[in-house]
Order: structure tokens, then C-alpha cells, then sequence
């Protein structure tokens, strides 16, 4: 089964204006050269619009941090999914676990956030990891489980079909402790499983599902390598236009 590989920088709360806009452009560059996979960037809000504008003519996709779930409203601090599109955004992160832990978004949240995204065109990825204790408790599998059925409630498979999965272990995010390899293959297999149960298997061979945590240039080769691993989802790498242009042009 050929998933198309992805390649996404979460450039969480980093880059002023100018920064943003010359990594983008650099980054748009990476993109090009590698027309055999998709690369995003999800630059600060501040950044989206002037981002969106330096690429628009590349195959650069441009993705929120978080998206609101109605369309306009009394949502102080919230950016409304027409607003991402009307800038020409097209995907969002949902459910990252700094989201999870900071600022206290649960699974019913994250769902309303994917579903609101999915309702207006946006292809959301939705971001799922267990932290160090729930590993060290054996508790992994149940938990992931549960953050994808609920964060999947009520999505169609023809939604389903438009969401990417990102499997991010807490304890890898900014660590420098990236999970091994068959630590990220055999949760990969387990999620692809999961999805063909809640779905069917079609559908499940065609998700594309991300590993992040503490992706760099030395170990991408070796992730991608992985059957069930379709791409990355990179924090600290993505900040630097050289790493982050080695993990786009992984082998
Ligand atoms: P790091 O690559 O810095 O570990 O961050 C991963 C992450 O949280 C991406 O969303």
C-alpha cells in the first residue's frame, strides 16, 4: 500500500515575522526538490498569513497549531477555521499534547476542534501520545486507544479519509529521547490495526500516520524506514532550514 509520505515542522511558539517567512522560503525550496512527498510548516498565527503569501506558488502546505470549531463567535483567543482558510491554510494540528497538558484541552475538546476542522475543509492531524508514566504502567495501548476513539467520535470514514494520525510519546517531545524504532513500528501497527476495527482495513492502509518526538537528521532514515511510519512530525529540527532539510530529504 503506497501512502504518500509526510513531512510537517510544528514550529510551536518560535520565529518572529521575518524569521518565519525566510524558514518558509527556504523550506518551500526543500519542498520542491522532493516532489515525491508532502511537507508542511505550522508556523506561530502571527506568522500564517505572511507565510501563506511568501509560498503560495510552491507545493509548501501551511498548517495551524490549533483551529476553533465554529465559524465566528464569542471565542477570545480562538482562530476560527474560515479564518485559516480564507488565508489559504489548509491543515491543522489538533490535540498536541502541549494543548493536552497546558492548557488542559481534553479529548471532547480535541474532537469538537477536528470535527469543526474537517466540517470546513480543513485537513486536520490529529496528535495522540501516552506520557512516561502511563509507559511505565503498561497502560499505552489502552490509552492511545482511547484518545483515538474519542478524538475520532462521529468522524466519517469519508472525513477519516482527510485526517492524518501523528503519534507523538510525551516523553520524546523535546527530549532528545526519541522512542526506537520498534518502539514507534510496533504502536504505528497497533494504531493502523485500531483504525481498521473503528473503520475498515481500506481506509486504515490509506492513513497516513506521523511519528514525532525528537525526529533529527540521524534517526528520520531509520523511522522511515518502518513499515507503518508515514512521515514525521518535527518540533525542535524544524527550526533550523538545514536539519530540517535533511528530514525532508529522508532515504
Ligand atoms: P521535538 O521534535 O522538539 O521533540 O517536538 C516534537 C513535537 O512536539 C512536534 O509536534
Amino acid at each position: 500500500m503506497h501512502r504518500r509520505p509526510l513531512i510537517a515542522g510544528n514550529w510551536k511558539m518560535h520565529l518572529t515575522l521575518t524569521e518565519a517567512v525566510n524558514l518558509a522560503r527556504t523550506v518551500a525550496t526543500s519542498a520542491s526538490a522532493c516532489p515525491d512527498r508532502d511537507v508542511m510548516v505550522a508556523p506561530a498565527s502571527t506568522a500564517l498569513a505572511a507565510v501563506c503569501n511568501a509560498v503560495a506558488d510552491t507545493p509548501l502546505l501551511v498548517g495551524a497549531q490549533n483551529v476553533a470549531w465554529e465559524k465566528e463567535g464569542a471565542f477570545t483567543g480562538e482562530i476560527s477555521p474560515i479564518m485559516l482558510t480564507d488565508l489559504g491554510v489548509n491543515m491543522a494540528l489538533v490535540g498536541h499534547s502541549e494543548r493536552r497538558q497546558i492548557f488542559g484541552e481534553d479529548d471532547a475538546m480535541i474532537n469538537r476542534r477536528l470535527r469543526g476542522a474537517l466540517h470546513f475543509g480543513i485537513r486536520p492531524v490529529l496528535c495522540i501520545g501516552e506520557t512516561l508514566a502511563e509507559r511505565e504502567d503498561g497502560r499505552t495501548f489502552a490509552v492511545l486507544e482511547s484518545q483515538v476513539r474519542q478524538g475520532l467520535h462521529e468522524v466519517s470514514i469519508e472525513q477519516m479519509a482527510e485526517t492524518v494520525l501523528a503519534y507523538e510519546p510525551v516523553w520524546a517531545i523535546g527530549t532528545g529521547k526519541t522512542a526506537t524504532t520498534e518502539q514507534a513500528q510496533e504502536v504505528h501497527g497497533f494504531l493502523r490495526r485500531l483504525l481498521a476495527a473503528i473503520y475498515e482495513k481500506t481506509l486504515a492502509d490509506k492513513t497516513r500516520i506521523l511519528y514525532g518526538g525528537s525526529v533529527k537528521p540521524d534517526n528520520i532514515d531509520a523511522l522511515m524506514a518502518q513499515p507503518d511510519i508515514d512521515g514525521a512530525l518535527v518540533g525542535g529540527a524544524a527550526l533550523k532550514a538545514e536539519s530540517f532539510d535533511r528530514i525532508v530529504q529522508f532515504r
